[in-house]
């Protein structure tokens, strides 16, 4: 039985609970993976129960001061006090993401994995800015560090580059990697203004919720960070992606692109020079030809191509966001984290 610690209690950490008490009889059959939820904690409170906590309970909740008073509930423990307890066997990091200065994640984090606890984050902060330390961290205290969650959601982008693509070279990497801009750029294309498509991918969810993060690609920026450091091997602070979005994108250059038969796309990359390895990343809108894979990845969804040297072009197209698909980002690593423990 693993017992898990929540830091977040917002939209991922939601759908990772429901996952849970959905699928806890299938997981345990087909997997032997039992888990309960003994913490839940937020900057505003806490509640814990050593014997875990009733999940459909918890989802019932607004906020957790709303969790019912049951014998063995515990509340207002701070998240310091709660990840420094060690009473818990992972952390599961869905805060909101802080791309400035990753806290207060990465210290939960790094809290964690120093007491040798497995830590599962969909939270962008710790892995664009932190990665090599709390990998490191991991590694030499025999803990679990798992961050599929980060880029594309649930799409497995990472697990695709790590495991199923082991024994290439990768030697670029070139995605969509922000729902929100792809679904106004789409948006745009069909005729709407820049304002009204931005509205509506607030209406709808996507956005973050301070916007200015997707349309002027600090979101992607964070993304392509992550991707260029865990696939790629780099070692890249945020501040090396040169960085635009999509601003200056309009309605006449949205013409220009469909009479050369081509399509705005913001794209994300990180590319290794062959002669001197190092490595190139940028986040910017650019015209791509029809023919271009990521051309026809139209709305809200996310995609990525990954160049390798013995598979040429893979591209994996997806969803990029949304509760139950980090949700399943999340129980991905729970189920990676479980096979490890048992080899
Ligand atoms: N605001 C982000 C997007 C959410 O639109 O892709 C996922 O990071």
């Amino acid at each position: 039985m693993i017992r898990l610690v929540f830091i977040g209690f917002g939209t991922v950490a939601r759908g990772t609970l429901q996952i849970l008490r959905d699928r806890a009889e299938f997981l345990r059959t087909t997997y032997g993976f039992e888990a309960m939820v003994v913490g839940v904690a937020t900057r505003r409170g806490s509640v814990q129960a050593a014997a875990g906590l009733d999940l459909t309970a918890l989802l019932a909740c607004d906020s957790l001061e709303q969790y019912p008073d049951m014998s063995g509930i515990v509340r207002g423990a701070s998240i310091p006090n709660i990840v420094e307890s060690g009473d818990y066997d992972a952390l599961i990091e869905v805060s909101a993401t802080d791309l400035s200065t990753g806290e207060p994640a990465i210290t939960s984090c790094r809290a964690a994995l120093e007491r040798g606890k497995g830590v599962i984050t969909a939270n962008k902060g710790p892995v664009a800015l932190a990665f090599r330390e709390l990998s490191d961290l991991a590694r030499n205290n025999g803990a679990f560090f798992g961050y599929e969650g980060t880029v594309m959601g649930g799409t497995p982008a990472l697990r695709l580059a790590r495991e199923a693509l082991a024994g290439c070279q990768i030697t670029a990497v070139r995605g969509i990697l922000n729902g929100t801009t792809n679904y106004m750029l789409t948006q745009m294309e069909a005729g709407q203004s820049y304002a009204d498509a931005l509205i509506e991918a607030q209406r709808l969810g996507y956005a973050e919720a301070d916007p200015r993060g997707d349309v002027d690609g600090h979101d992607a920026a964070g993304k392509v960070a992550i991707l260029a450091n865990v696939v790629l091997g780099a070692e890249l602070k945020l501040s090396d992606v040169e960085t635009s979005g999509i601003r200056g994108i309009s309605a006449a250059d949205m013409e220009m692109a469909r009479a050369a038969g081509e399509r705005w796309k913001l794209i994300g990359s990180a590319v290794r020079n062959v002669k001197d390895g190092t490595i190139r990343a940028t986040v910017r809108a650019e015209r791509l030809p029809l023919s271009d894979p990521l051309a026809g990845v139209g709305g809200v969804s996310n995609a990525i191509t990954y160049q390798t040297d013995l598979m040429g072009a893979i591209t994996l197209i997806g969803a990029g966001a949304g509760g139950a698909q980090t949700g399943f980002a999340i129980l991905s690593d729970l189920l990676e984290m479980h096979r490890d423990a048992g080899r």
